[in-house]
């Protein structure tokens, strides 16, 4: 029996994957969907009091393709939602009476402490499951002192995370960063510190697209003019694994990933990098709810595969296979080893190693790759290359005779 609940700072959810705050979690009909297929709660998309002016623009959204492949990266320019906490309350009301075993959480940013507090104490009257914060939006709230602005600054963590703490009664206070920080465990040590319940890792990653080469202007294109955007998608996982990971072994505070996760794959890896829950958002707007069924199946057959029976078993077991630099092996001898009946001969491996390496790939007469492990360091370059993924490291065979 694989059971796919997992606590989250107190809270039970049915499983662990949640729409993030975002366009996906901005309507009661879409949560209910998603409720429907099969996810185990939502992030409604950040809300604000009502005095608070959100003015939208459009287009606000870019995408990245990569060698012809759509979607490896996302950008927006979109702020916190446009429907202010009374119609928050309502949807908090409404989703908690006909789904009371899904998790419902919502998403607040304020620019006073009364504004935080109120949003909480409101939030908190309507039924919500946990309050999650952000201090990381990269773009528009940072101008009024919102968002990043706060993320990016451990003090200011530490004060508006106790301001929302001392205001909940009930829920646990979720804090959501900023990888704009040059070292992301002081923010969430900061967290810790205000006595909130936990950590969001990761918002956004700062970024530009690209640039119309012919009308000068960088994407998204908002007539004549650009801004400076968040970037989602599968292009910011690493730097999401790494803050996970960071937190984890550095502040013991639970976390919850958000970041890039699109695969059942990715979740085990954030998950085994110490997260306790994942949200997603670019996958969901990409490819739909639907998608539920293929990360709870693949999550499901992982575990009986590796004879896992709850996700509590799974959590932080990459942790400790990740050390300082100074502490790898200098033992660790491997050299590139080819499968030559894979192999489609179109010679990337050889120019990479020749261009990129150690000269350590010729080509023979039949147009196979030959590689000389006297050459060969070792670097796995040439495997990162490779289009039918037929290079392998592995211990030099002669010496293995
Ligand atoms: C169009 C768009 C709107 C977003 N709005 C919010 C928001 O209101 N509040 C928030 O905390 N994060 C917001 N995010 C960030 C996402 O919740 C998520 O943290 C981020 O996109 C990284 O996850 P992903 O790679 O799965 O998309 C937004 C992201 C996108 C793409």
């Amino acid at each position: 029996m694989t059971d796919l609940t997992l606590e989250f700072c107190g809270v039970k959810y049915p499983n662990p994957f949640v729409l993030a705050a975002a366009p996906s979690s901005d309507k009661e009909e879409m949560v209910a969907r998603a409720f429907e297929a099969g996810w185990g709660g939502a992030v409604l998309k950040t809300t604000s009091v009502e005095s608070e002016e959100v003015s939208l623009v459009y287009p606000m959204m870019t995408g990245q393709d990569y060698e012809g492949k759509r979607l490896s990266a996302l950008e927006n320019i979109d702020l916190i939602s446009h429907h202010h906490i009374d119609e928050v309350e309502k949807r908090v009301r409404a989703l908690k009476k006909e789904y009371p075993d899904n998790v419902v959480a919502a998403s607040i940013m304020g620019q006073e402490k009364e504004h935080w507090q109120e949003l909480v104490q409101r939030l908190e009257a309507a039924g919500v499951d946990l309050i999650e914060c952000s201090f990381s939006c990269p773009h528009g709230m940072p101008e009024k002192g919102m968002g990043s602005t706060i993320g990016q600054n451990p003090d200011l963590v530490e004060r508006t995370a106790r301001w929302v703490k001392e205001a909940a009664r009930r829920v646990p206070v979720v804090i959501k960063l900023t990888p704009q920080i040059a070292d992301i465990t002081m923010a969430a040590a900061a967290v810790k510190k205000s006595g909130a319940d936990g950590v969001c890792a990761i918002n956004t990653v700062k970024g530009i697209m690209g640039v119309d080469v012919y009308e000068m202007v960088p994407y998204p294109r908002v007539k004549d003019k650009s801004a400076i955007g968040g970037i989602s998608g599968p292009a910011i996982k690493p730097v999401a694994l790494r803050c996970v990971a960071e937190i984890s072994q550095k502040v013991g505070i639970p976390v919850t990933a958000s970041g890039g996760i699109t695969t059942w794959r990715d979740a085990v890896e954030f998950l085994l990098l110490g997260a306790r829950n994942l949200q997603l958002c670019t996958a969901v707007m990409q490819y739909g709810f639907g998608i539920i069924d293929d990360l709870k199946e693949g999550l499901i057959h992982y575990m009986e595969e590796m004879g896992f029976s709850s996700l509590e078993e799974i959590v932080g077991q990459a942790l400790p296979n990740l050390v300082d630099h100074g502490a790898l092996s200098r033992e660790n001898e491997v050299v590139s080893t080819l499968d030559e009946d894979k192999c489609i001969k179109c010679g990337r491996c050889y120019v990479a190693c020749n261009d990129g390496g150690h000269q350590a790939i010729s080509i023979r007469e039949d147009r196979l790759p030959e590689i000389d492990e006297e050459e060969c360091v070792g670097c796995a370059f040439c495997t990162t290359i490779c289009p039918v993924y037929c290079l392998e490291m592995k211990p030099p065979q002669k010496k293995e005779a």
